[in-house]
């Protein structure tokens, strides 16, 4: 498992790490944007500075089977080897397109990964699901890749926009919502983190160590790592939906509303207290705007939880659910009625 921490001094963190990696050779993959912007913020590395260097397409446009082959491409014209290294600095994109390449690569190759996005940090770079789209499907071909370490830094967030931290921070609310009541209502008051580097990193840290906890307990998501799956089911849905409909949502976006619906589950099934679900819609209104779907939107809705590739039967989507804060409940199936039930009441609670 990797060692996580949180760095002032990112430059000089990537030289120590290699340097006690014992790297022959490190190979840097990072996107267009990434290259342009953060990659000047690292000019104090040796490693950043002197390593043959790939720059792939920005997004998930470029997170395909080419570009894993044209990162092959690079590691083989720098004469990688078994002791050599891949760097990934960027976004989940980066990080998992890089991790997926190196996984493969003479049957494996270590990483490091360098989050540059705020949902990279605390959920991308770290656990090691690696992988690329195909035939349309989001991650389709995969591998689960340790990364030897991850090495965060605040610096790089400063470049984000309000849209991208909003869309990591829904991220670092569900490891609080289904870990730890306390940080929950800590990062509630979103804007007194947000708007303070320092305590954002704090909060970040926290977030990758209790992400950290689970996936060593649970590397290859048998049980227990589906408790960060929390409000993807529904999440997935309306991402999905709304990219089918050319109106694309962050992740984070639609993970933040996902969460409402999860919780309307937990009351509806679980018993999870309706004060704190109203204390929850507050937050998702004030952060993340009105409902997603509408109620035509229904059976579309209801179909795409049924095939998500999570559930392990069609027509039966495995929610992780919540007893109250801090408890979570894997593999809830709930019914088709109870799921219509949560989806009509998150449109009237967020309408
Ligand atoms: N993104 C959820 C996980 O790493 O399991």
């Amino acid at each position: 498992m990797a060692e996580n921490y949180l760095t002032l001094n990112p430059a000089a963190a990537i030289d120590s790490t290699m340097e006690a990696l014992d790297a022959d050779k490190v190979v840097l993959v990072t996107d267009r944007n990434v290259h342009k912007i953060v990659l000047p913020l690292l000019a104090d590395s040796k490693i950043v500075n002197s390593s043959p260097t790939i720059a792939i397409t920005p997004g998930e446009e470029g997170k395909n089977l080419e570009t894993v082959t044209e990162i092959w491409d690079k590691l083989e014209e720098s004469g990688a080897t078994r002791r050599s290294v891949v760097l990934n600095i960027g976004g989940g994109v980066v990080t998992d397109i890089g991790g997926f390449a190196a996984s493969a690569y003479k049957r494996g190759l270590r990483t490091v990964n360098f989050p540059t996005t705020l949902l990279g940090a605390v959920d991308a770079a770290t656990g090691g699901k690696t992988g690329i789209n195909f035939r349309g499907l989001k991650n389709e071909i995969g591998a689960f890749h340790m990364p030897s370490k991850v090495i965060i830094s605040a610096t790089p967030f400063k470049s984000l926009s309000r849209e991208e931290l909003l869309s990591g921070y829904a991220e670092m609310i569900k490891t609080a919502l289904f870990s730890d009541k306390e940080f929950y209502l800590h990062l509630y008051d979103l804007d007194n983190v947000v708007d303070d580097m320092p305590k954002l990193g704090k909060a970040v840290e926290k977030c990758v160590c209790i992400k950290d906890d689970v996936v060593a307990q649970d590397p290859n998501e048998k049980g227990l790592r589906k408790v960060l799956n929390l409000g993807h089911t529904a999440g997935h849905a309306f991402e999905s939906l709304r990219m089918g409909e050319g109106n694309p949502v962050t992740h984070g976006k639609a993970v933040a509303h996902g969460i409402l619906v999860a919780l309307l589950l937990s009351h509806i099934k679980l018993g999870f207290e309706s004060y704190e679900l109203d204390q929850y819609r507050r937050f998702l209104k004030a952060y993340y705007g009105t409902s997603l779907m509408r109620c035509e939107d229904m059976e579309k809705v209801v179909n795409k939880m049924n095939s998500d590739k999570k559930n392990r039967t069609y027509g039966e989507p495995a929610f992780t659910l919540l007893q109250e804060i801090g408890e979570p409940e894997i593999n809830c199936i709930p019914t088709q009625s109870e799921m219509k039930e949560a989806l009509e009441l998150y449109i009237d609670m967020t309408s």
